[in-house]
Order: structure tokens, then sequence, then C-alpha cells
């Protein structure tokens, strides 16, 4: 109903600046979470576009200070801000920084929560649970920072995580959102496709993230968008590669290094274009054939498919009759 989700909204804004007023109050916070912040080059006005904040390393900071204030423990458990088991009840976020996640509008929905420790113990990040306002799938991190930017730019670039959305908007880049490590969905798809038509994939310089960014590109053709990739040096991201030069020079790297998915599908599969084995060359051709068979809209399928043929030196036709029997296949 949407009493309950007013209600949610307003027990989520006040945990978000409970945190904020713990990263910056707290000697704890300002200690452990604010120079965390710090070393990873997060500026003031960054920390506040984001409203990054702190959870102090105790069982019921947040639950205490809500309670004060009126809140029920039952609408802090329906926000996902603390569990209960049995007969004990505690925050659910406990000595992390945290990155709440925004609607379009700016409403907190809920939080995601890194921890400071190295070691493996537990997760490096947790997020809130699925609730009656936060449906992971429909939202991505970042939007409401970066929406007007994106309609100016005509383009929205798409990461995987949290501090890629950050680094990359202190380095002058704010039309950029995440898919939080998830999977791309059709909504989130549909959202981006409010403001622009462009999307160009940003995904981490792994095998994890290349594998994101072959399932990213095939949603984003699927609903007739427009996409480009651009690959990271390996075990680099977005947010370590734009600290690691100037501004500058980082916009200057996206720009000449976003390739049309064509291009960017056939560098990774035939490693940077050495490979000239057949099988290999088959492979790559049936590879993208498949994407291309994913555009609805036949005019845009024969220019790539033209593209695909001058890329990879096979016939045309060729090329258009295998796509063909997919199209058919699909029906
Ligand atoms: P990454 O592992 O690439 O983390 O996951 P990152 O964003 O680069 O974080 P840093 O630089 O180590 O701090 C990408 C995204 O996947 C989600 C988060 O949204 C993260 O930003 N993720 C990752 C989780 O939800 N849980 C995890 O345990 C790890
Ligand atoms: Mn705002
Ligand atoms: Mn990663
Ligand atoms: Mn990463
Ligand atoms: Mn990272």
């Amino acid at each position: 109903a949407q009493n309950e989700r007013d209600s949610l909204f307003i027990v989520l804004n006040f945990a978000n600046e409970y945190f904020k007023k713990q990263l910056f109050d707290s000697d704890e916070g300002r200690s452990i979470g604010l120079s965390y912040f710090k070393e990873r080059g997060f500026n003031e006005q960054t920390l506040k576009t984001f409203e990054l904040g702190y959870s102090l390393d105790v069982w019921d900071g947040l639950l205490k200070e809500a309670k004060k204030k009126g809140h029920s423990e039952e609408l802090l458990e329906k926000a996902g801000l603390i569990l209960k088991q049995e007969s004990k009840i505690y925050d659910r976020f406990r000595g992390r920084v945290m990155f709440p996640i925004q609607n379009v509008a700016g409403k907190v929905i809920a939080f995601g929560a890194r921890t400071l420790r190295s070691d493996k113990k537990q997760p490096k990040y947790i997020n809130s649970p699925e609730t009656e306002v936060y449906h992971k799938s429909k939202i991505l991190y970042g939007i409401h920072q970066a929406r007007q930017a994106i309609r100016n730019e005509d383009l929205c670039y798409l990461v995987e995580g949290y501090t890629d959305v950050i680094s990359m908007h202190q380095a002058g880049v704010q039309n950029v959102v995440a898919s939080s490590g998830t999977s791309l969905t059709k909504e989130q798809v549909q959202l981006i496709s409010r403001y622009t038509k462009n999307i160009t994939v940003l995904y981490d310089g792994d095998s994890a993230g290349i594998k994101a960014s072959f399932r990213g590109i095939d949603m984003i053709l699927e609903h007739d968008l427009n996409v480009r990739a651009v690959v990271f040096p390996n075990g680099e991201d977005p947010d370590s590669f734009s600290r690691s030069m100037t501004s500058d020079a980082f916009r200057e790297y996206l720009e000449t290094n976003a390739r049309d998915f064509i291009t960017f599908k056939t560098d990774i599969l035939t490693d940077g274009g050495k490979q000239t084995d057949p099988v290999k060359k088959v492979q790559v051709i049936r590879e993208i054939i498949e994407s291309i068979s994913l555009i609805p809209d036949g005019i845009k399928r024969s220019v790539y498919i033209s593209a695909c043929a001058d890329l990879l030196d096979v016939e045309e036709q060729v090329l258009l009759s295998e796509l063909n029997k997919l199209l058919i296949k699909k029906q």
C-alpha cells in the first residue's frame, strides 16, 4: 500500500541520515570510514553527492537510535535494516562503509555496504534484501545523479560497481550507472532508454567482467538500443583505472577505446585479432551472428552483417543465410 511505502521511505531516509552522521561525527566513523574513503581518493564533494556513510561496529547502533525516534522494529525489518533471529534482533549493517541506493527521484530505497577488512571471512559487500520499495532488477546504482548527464550526453556508461560510478563521476564522467554486480535486466535497459538509446559497457577487465559484458550487450541489443564496449587492462576496473591517470587521460581513453559490439567481441574472442585458426574463426562468426539475430530492427541487422563480413572477411551472403536460419528458429 502507498502508506506502507511512504513509511519505508521515511525510515530509510532516517537510516541514511544516521549513517552519514556516523561517518562525519563519530570517532569510529572518522578514523575508520572517512579515512578509508579518503584513501580511495574520494573528495568531500563526492562524499556529499553520493551521500556516503558509515555503520558502527556494534549490534544495535541504528536499532537503538531508530527506536528512540519512534520507528518500530517491524518497520525496520521490512526496510531490510535489521535482522531477527529467534529472540535476537540486530543491525544488518555493522562496521561497514555505506552506499545508499537511490531511486530516480533521489529517495533512498536500499543500501550497499562494504567491509573494510581484507580477510575473506565475510562478503566484500552486503546489500539490502528485496523490499516493497527495492527491486534490485529494476534499479541502477547512480541513476539519480546521472540522469541529467545521460540526457545531455545522449550516452550512458554502464559499469559493474558502486565505486566505479563514484570514481568516474569524480573524474568528470557523470553519465554513468552500475548494474551492481548482477546481470543486466530488461527493466534496467528500459530505465536507461528513458534518457538515451546509446549505452557503452565498461565492465571489469577480468574473465567475469568479460562474460558479464557479453550478456549485457545481448540484453541491450534485444531492446533495440545501440551498444559499444570498452576493454580495460587485466585486473583493472573503471575505478582503479581512472585513478591511475589524469581525468583528461581517462576520458580520452573511453572515447578512443569504445568499440562497436562486433569489433569488441571479435577482438576478445580472437585475442586481439591474433587468432587465424579457422575453427576459432567459425566460432567467432557464430557468436556474432547470434548477437545480431537479437536485434529487432531489420535495417540495423543488415548493416551489422555487412560490417561483420568486412571485419572477418567472409561472404555477406553466407552470413545472411546463417542469420536467417537463426531468425526462423526464433519464430
Ligand atoms: P567488484 O568485486 O568488482 O567490486 O564487484 P568493486 O565494485 O570493484 O569494489 P571495490 O573496488 O573492491 O571496493 C562489483 C559490484 O558487485 C557487487 C557490488 O555492487 C560491487 O560494486 N558485489 C560485489 C556484491 O554485491 N557483493 C559482493 O560481495 C561483491
Ligand atoms: Mn539529490
Ligand atoms: Mn569484478
Ligand atoms: Mn570491480
Ligand atoms: Mn574496484
